[in-house]
């Protein structure tokens, strides 16, 4: 058993079967792994990624993360659920926006929405979304960067919390969050559940693969830190090698709920994902919306 990257969607790929637990709907992004992955043994734990920033990440995803990522999580969902917290032309600020597949949108939507991304390579791309133009584009980092409020509701998707690579700044960042929004305002945090089980260790799987191109995953589980770290491997006849990194600090739905009651946030509200399907013991992913 290994760890994949919590960005992948579970989409049921004939090489791609879900081991996990039982989970209620079959497209979920997850930190558990799939039984056909093909596990290295004896590799023993992997080094960290070394010389990893808060660009990394986006940097080294730009040009392919709409075209992998264009069916993880429930973008209408995400929409509807912004829109009803933040009410018609309200206020929304999203941390670590990228290349606006939820600002656009939620623009779109009627929404004011100002999106902040410490990658500039993913923030150019929110300019050709459709509605991507209404979207305020910043560059900057989520905790230490974040505009000025008052914002009606702020959103922080598909794991990127966990882009923050420890708790100070996790818990720096509710913080921030919370000084930015109105007296009532909502703060969406969407997150995997993670497996405490899953043990510690290397893996390696096949991401994709066709006849000139293939695609390894190959990830680094450290449970004792809360930190899964990857790259993705790509090698082509043509290009060469491409790696793309990415590095989590996950965190489970208790140790967020601590950190935002210390932030002066109490729960309202915890599905199993953004349409509002319950959330329980099996649920692999949260939806949850604090309130200040
Ligand atoms: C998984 S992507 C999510 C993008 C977008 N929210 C979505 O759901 O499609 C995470 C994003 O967070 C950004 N990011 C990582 N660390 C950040 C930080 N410290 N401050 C601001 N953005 C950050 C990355 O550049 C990347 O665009």
């Amino acid at each position: 058993m290994g760890i994949h990257s919590p960005y992948e969607v579970d989409d049921h790929r004939p090489s791609e079967v879900s081991s996990t637990r039982h989970h209620a709907t079959e497209r979920r992004t997850r930190l558990t792994c799939r039984a056909v992955s093909t596990s290295i043994s004896g590799v023993g734990i992997l080094p960290v990624v070394h010389g990893y920033d808060s660009t990394s990440y986006g940097d080294g995803f730009a040009d392919v993360y709409d075209e992998w990522y264009a069916e993880v999580t429930d973008v209408a969902a995400t929409v509807g659920r912004l829109f009803g917290l933040a009410g018609p032309s309200g206020r929304v600020l999203e941390l670590g926006a990228g290349t606006g597949r939820l600002a656009a949108p939620m623009a779109v939507a009627g929404l004011e929405v100002v999106g902040i991304d410490s990658s500039a390579a993913m923030l150019a791309r929110i300019a050709a979304q459709p509605g991507g133009e209404q979207v305020t584009a910043l560059h900057g980092d989520m905790v230490r960067d974040l505009p000025d409020g008052p914002f009606d509701a702020c959103l922080v998707a598909y794991n990127t919390l966990f882009n923050l690579l420890d708790a100070v700044d996790q818990q720096q960042c509710f913080r921030s969050v919370a000084e930015r929004l109105r007296p009532g305002g909502a703060f969406v945090v969407e997150a995997i559940v993670p497996d405490l089980g899953a043990p510690a260790g290397g893996d390696v799987s096949v991401r994709s693969m066709t006849t000139d191109r293939v695609v390894l995953s190959v990830s680094d589980h450290r449970p004792a830190e809360q930190r899964t770290s990857g790259q993705f491997v790509e090698l082509t006849e043509a290009g060469g090698v491409r790696l793309r990194p990415w590095s989590i600090r996950w965190a489970p739905p208790a140790e967020l709920d601590a950190m935002a009651a210390a932030a002066g946030f109490e729960l309202a509200e915890r599905f199993a994902d953004m349409a509002g399907a319950p959330f329980d013991d099996d649920a692999d992913h949260h939806v949850s919306i604090y309130r200040r």
